[in-house]
């Protein structure tokens, strides 16, 4: 998978993506990602990225041609891109079966607002997907999309090292992941529970089940269908 990140603050990603799973992913090269920044795309000498919005108000608002120019430079030598995503909190709600539907494009273009956001014709001309990753406001877009890759990257076949455990996660069968335990199997008083003991496969993934259920309802009942309750 390419995915090509637009931003005004390449900075911000050397560490979440120098190191861990997405750094994984990169040196497997199952992923390839580039960050390109949207200043060097500016049209003048003093590389304006913003500019006050017309009609008055506070905030600047990312100018529109620096971005086209960006997205224009990524097309060179390469399939057209199937998803050119803007973080915002106006988009859809981040949720893992969008994780899912992502990790199976092989080209993902991120661009990163600031400010009060970008020019209204970015998106209606470019944009394919508004992405938003929760109902508060972030200072930008940068850190919704390494959520957003985090998330999507880590589902790739061959990214983790028991592919199952990306499986067994909250959410992915639509319910919150059950407890977990390891050694020592006495914990400042606390057991372990018995079952795990057991040796009895079919009855612990039964336990666990029962046990992620019971932790939706009390936790996100909305996340249940009447069939479960
Ligand atoms: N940019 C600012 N806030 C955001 C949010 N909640 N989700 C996605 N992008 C954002």
């Amino acid at each position: 998978m390419l995915i090509d990140i637009l931003t005004i603050f390449p900075e911000m990603f050397c560490a979440p993506f120098g190191g861990g799973l997405v750094r994984r992913a990169r040196d497997k090269g199952l992923i390839t990602i580039e960050i390109h920044n949207i200043r060097d795309f500016a049209l003048d000498a003093h590389r304006k990225v913003d500019d006050y919005p017309f009609g008055g108000g506070p905030g600047m608002v990312l100018k529109p041609e620096p971005i086209a120019r960006a997205l224009r430079s990524l097309k060179r030598g390469r399939e057209e891109p199937k998803r050119v995503i803007f973080l915002t909190p106006q988009g859809e709600l981040f949720t893992q079966s969008m994780a899912n539907r992502l990790s199976l494009e092989k080209h993902l273009v991120f661009i990163c607002g600031h400010y009060k956001g970008i020019d209204e014709r970015i998106r209606e001309k470019y944009v394919t997907d508004e992405i938003s990753i929760g109902d508060y406001v972030l200072s930008g877009g940068e850190l919704a999309a390494m959520v957003v890759i985090d998330a999507v990257v880590r589902l790739m076949p061959g990214v983790l090292n028991d592919s199952q455990s990306a499986l067994d996660d909250s959410f992915q069968d639509g319910l919150l992941d059950c407890p977990w335990y390891t050694r020592p199997r006495v914990f400042e008083g606390m057991e372990v529970p018995e079952i795990l003991f057991s040796g009895d496969h079919r009855k612990i993934e039964e336990w666990r089940r029962a046990k992620s259920l019971e932790r939706t309802r009390r936790r996100r009942p909305d996340l249940i269908s009447g069939d479960d309750l």
